[in-house]
């Protein structure tokens, strides 16, 4: 039997997937169960993984975005020198399963795990896998990669001029030949104008009081998309978006053309989402002509400057993204600098639609970061802060997004007072006439497999949001653990998300709580964001480049090497998120000492020392999807109950769960 500070364990997340919580939960978990883990974080190529495994004991692969069947494709033909174990986990494939299996079986995988297991299902695998075998070869142990020096490069926030615009849009236009058709921005903007525009219905709402429904989907078929948003718009969904597809939110043009190939052929969809490049322009229009809604693009691409080309040209008025929310939650080697410069150039073109043809795009900035127990003040100041690089393009319209955590006070609190400190930190930059709006995310972390729970958390949600009087509401569907939502299940949380808004009067807030809530935010968005303008030197861009390098800008859960990765948050006895490290976000100390009693009073509460911090972490990562939470919002109650309990979350799973991953 093989001592586990004996055995070497490779974790590794691969492709273009971003998902890096579970990953990062994995990693303290071996470690703490005394492996030796070598960590490649996400994002790496097959090939890369392969060269790292001879002599070690296991690797174990994970891929959350559905592509592992792309990702994996050259796997059988790599030459491997290693006597490993391998694992492939997450929720690598919307293949079917037993076409995903056959496929990973055939490759070699000794242990699969299609859906959502917990640390210690795999933990216990791994002991009995390893059990059956002696140590592998004495090789050396390889280091970990993060080595990379950052690379620099300038990026500042004055506004890109006209011809230099220019002069970059032809190489932009160049990427993929797919861009050469949205050329003359006058044809663009005489086919846009035409269209319904978000700001305007996000302006419209506002007035109104009521809240815009929008529900996500993408397919690999544009036919198919078309019927999606067709019998979304009949089903009263308010704006309708697509979702772009992890190979084209990777810029891989060429992958995602085989792949629509490869869909055409088999009939089955094996994109995750909508590969807009590949299609171009005239099918966006052609889509657009046919649905009178207003149209937005939700991607998280690497270099979104020709998607958003094409996007404006055919008739989408909304553009989701910034260089923080697209970069520090998604890529592990992504310079801030040079996310800044993408976005700057999406920006200016969004501005140049509104100077010279009167058009208002809105740019909405992704508050969900990681969205696993992210702060409302990390939501709010990056958003913030990427609103106003925007609006120094030109930008008109912006809306900031945070994720619902759970508790409803504090998301309340988090909707409320943003228009108040945009307005603010606006009015300090002196721009004028910038409408905001704001977008509310039903729950984006890890969701309950089960369905009543899951609609029963929808239903809830959609109270929360009404209460919070958000311009948008994101919706979210109840087989969210377990696939891509059908137009059905969409069409089914529209339902859910109406008859919340009818309950939502009947619901009482304590004015006083939620009072004291909303304060502490403000404070605590107003401090990052003056740390950022102290840092910055007079130029903005510059600034949030220093305060990510210096921490003041801190992502939870983040798999960039450009983030601090010292702020670790968690939930105090009634739910609400509070910081149980603040890393160096700069905050005032009596905030601090909030923080620091909050926690204090959960630890003792849940009879954990502050040492091992990180099981209540865990406990709140994994509450819902385990189902300890029982219902939706998370109060005391909810607490109490997962934390009255004498068993650790993970060893709480049903065991359906342990057969899912069963030896192949
Ligand atoms: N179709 C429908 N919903 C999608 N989501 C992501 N891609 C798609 C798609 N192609 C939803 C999932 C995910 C969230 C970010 O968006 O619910 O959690």
């Amino acid at each position: 039997m093989l001592q586990r500070n004996e055995v070497k364990v490779l974790l590794a997340g691969i492709g273009g997937d971003s998902h890096s919580v579970g990953l990062i939960l994995l990693r303290q978990a071996l470690q703490l169960s005394g492996y030796k883990v070598n960590y490649l974080g996400t994002q790496n190529k097959i090939e890369d993984v392969v060269a790292c495994a001879e002599g070690l004991d296991a690797v174990l692969i994970s891929c959350m975005d559905g592509h592992a069947h792309h990702y994996l494709r050259n796997f059988t033909r790599i030459e491997r020198k290693d006597n490993a174990l391998w694992y492939l986990g997450g929720n690598p494939s919307i293949l079917p399963a037993d076409k995903a299996t056959q496929l990973f079986v055939e490759m070699g995988f000794r242990r699969l795990f299609l859906r959502f297991v917990s640390i210690s299902t795999v933990i216990s695998f791994l002991e009995e896998d390893l059990s059956q075998r002696t140590l592998s070869g004495q090789s050396a142990f390889v280091p970990n990669s993060f080595t990379d020096a950052p690379q620099v490069e300038m990026c500042l926030d004055s506004r890109i001029a006209d011809i230099d615009h220019d002069y970059q849009r032809k190489t932009v236009l160049l990427q993929w030949r797919t861009g050469a058709a949205v050329h003359s921005l006058m044809e663009n903007a005489t086919f846009l104008v035409s269209r319904p525009h978000l700001a305007g219905f996000q302006k419209k709402a506002d007035e109104e009081g009521c809240s815009l429904v929008q529900p996500r989907c993408g397919v690999a078929d544009e036919h198919e998309q078309f019927a999606i948003f067709d019998k979304l718009a009949a089903s009263n969904a308010d704006v309708l978006s697509y979702q772009i597809d992890s190979l084209t939110r990777n810029n891989n043009y060429s992958e995602a053309q085989r792949a629509i190939a490869e869909t055409r052929r088999s009939g089955q969809s094996t994109l995750n989402g909508f590969p807009l490049i590949n299609h171009g322009v005239d099918v966006l229009r052609h889509i657009s002509l046919q649905v009178e809604k207003p149209l937005q693009c939700r991607h998280s691409t690497k270099d979104p400057r020709l998607l958003a080309e094409i996007c404006f040209a055919g008739g989408v008025s909304g553009f989701e993204g910034g260089p923080i929310c697209y970069n520090l939650p998604y890529y592990k080697d992504y310079p801030v600098a040079q996310s800044i410069n993408s976005w700057k150039y999406v920006d200016r073109l969004a501005g140049r639609y509104f100077e010279e043809f009167g058009i208002v795009i809105d740019r909405e900035f992704f508050g969900v970061l990681t969205a696993t127990l992210i702060p409302p003040s990390l939501a709010i100041s990056t958003g913030l802060l990427e609103a106003a690089l925007a609006v120094k393009q030109g930008v008109k319209s912006v809306s900031i997004g945070y994720a619902e955590q759970g508790n409803r006070i504090q998301d309340v609190a988090a909707i409320k007072v943003i228009p108040d400190i945009a307005k603010k930190f606006f009015s300090a930059l002196d721009f004028r006439e910038v409408q905001i709006s704001t977008v509310f995310h039903q729950y984006m972390s890890a969701f309950p497999e089960d369905k009543q729970k899951a609609e029963q958390l929808i239903l809830a949600s959609s109270v929360t949001a009404a209460l919070s009087r958000a311009t948008r509401i994101l919706t979210k569907t109840s087989v969210e653990a377990t696939s891509i939502p059908t137009v059905e299940h969409n069409i089914n949380s529209l339902h859910l998300t109406k008859k919340g808004f009818h309950i939502a009067p009947t619901v009482n807030l304590d004015d006083a709580l939620l009072s004291s809530e909303m304060k502490l935010i403000e404070e605590e968005t107003n401090a990052i964001l003056d740390s950022v303008l102290n840092v910055s030197g007079g130029d903005l861009a510059q600034g949030i480049v220093k305060a990510v390098m210096c921490g003041f800008i801190d992502i939870p859960f983040s798999p960039s090497i450009h983030n601090a990765g010292r702020v670790i948050t968690a939930r105090d006895t009634t739910g609400a998120i509070r910081f149980l490290d603040t890393g160096s976000l700069p905050f005032p100390r009596e905030v601090r000492e909030f923080h620091s009693e909050c926690i204090g009073e959960r630890t003792r509460y849940s009879n954990i020392p502050l040492q091992r911090g990180y099981e209540i972490v865990e406990k709140d990562v994994m509450g819902v999807p385990t189902g300890e939470v029982k219902r939706w919002p998370i109060n005391e109650k909810t607490i109490s109950a997962y934390c009255a309990s004498d068993q650790s979350p993970v060893s709480g799973m049903s065991e359906n769960s342990a057969v899912i991953g069963g030896a192949l």
